[in-house]
């Protein structure tokens, strides 16, 4: 059975994190301010998920990842769902997620729970990351920003 459990961000592996995002410097600066849930199997972490306040009203999901291994059975979207029950529970209105424009199956993913795209930011992961980023044979240039109302 996996469980769905908030933990401290001193117990996620970095590796795990770095699969969603490449740069360790932006990893821990996000965690300090942080709530992570972790998707666990008899104790083992199979995926995990950061939430944190983007401003008082809307919480944003800085970095969701399961293990390859692990992937495709549901884990991700169990994810997003408790990450929204909790963004709900501490008081914000809105929830956002941002991915690159390469990122096909997370766009896919993250549509069919409900997040509807906003704003695209023209050539950000050119600007804000040293190696280019190639991805489905596309190059990943532009970040997208997907936002859902929470009831
Ligand atoms: N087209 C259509 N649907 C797709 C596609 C695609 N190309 N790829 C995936 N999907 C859908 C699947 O069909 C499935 O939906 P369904 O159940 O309706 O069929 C869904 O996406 C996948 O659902 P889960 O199994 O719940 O997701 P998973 O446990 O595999 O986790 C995750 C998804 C976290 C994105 C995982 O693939 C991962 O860790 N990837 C590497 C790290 C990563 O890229 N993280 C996101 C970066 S952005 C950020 O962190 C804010």
């Amino acid at each position: 059975m996996i469980l769905l459990t908030q933990i401290p961000f001193q117990e996620i592996p970095m590796n795990l994190l770095l699969m969603a995002d490449p740069s360790e410097d932006q990893i821990r600066k996000y965690l300090q301010n942080s709530w992570c849930l972790a998707a666990k199997r008899d104790d083992q972490i199979l995926g995990v998920l950061i939430l944190s306040p983007a401003n008082s009203l809307k919480a944003e999901i800085k970095n969701i990842a399961v293990y390859d291994e692990y992937q495709g059975q549901g884990i991700g979207k169990k994810l997003l769902q408790k990450a929204q029950a909790l963004a709900q529970e501490k008081g914000f209105h809105q929830i956002q997620i941002a991915t690159g424009n390469s990122s096909i199956g997370q766009l896919a993913l993250y549509q069919k729970m409900g997040f509807e795209p906003i704003r695209i930011e023209k050539d950000y992961f050119l600007k804000h990351y040293n190696e280019p980023i190639m991805e489905n044979g596309i190059a990943c240039k532009h970040r997208i920003l997907l936002e859902k109302a929470l009831m």
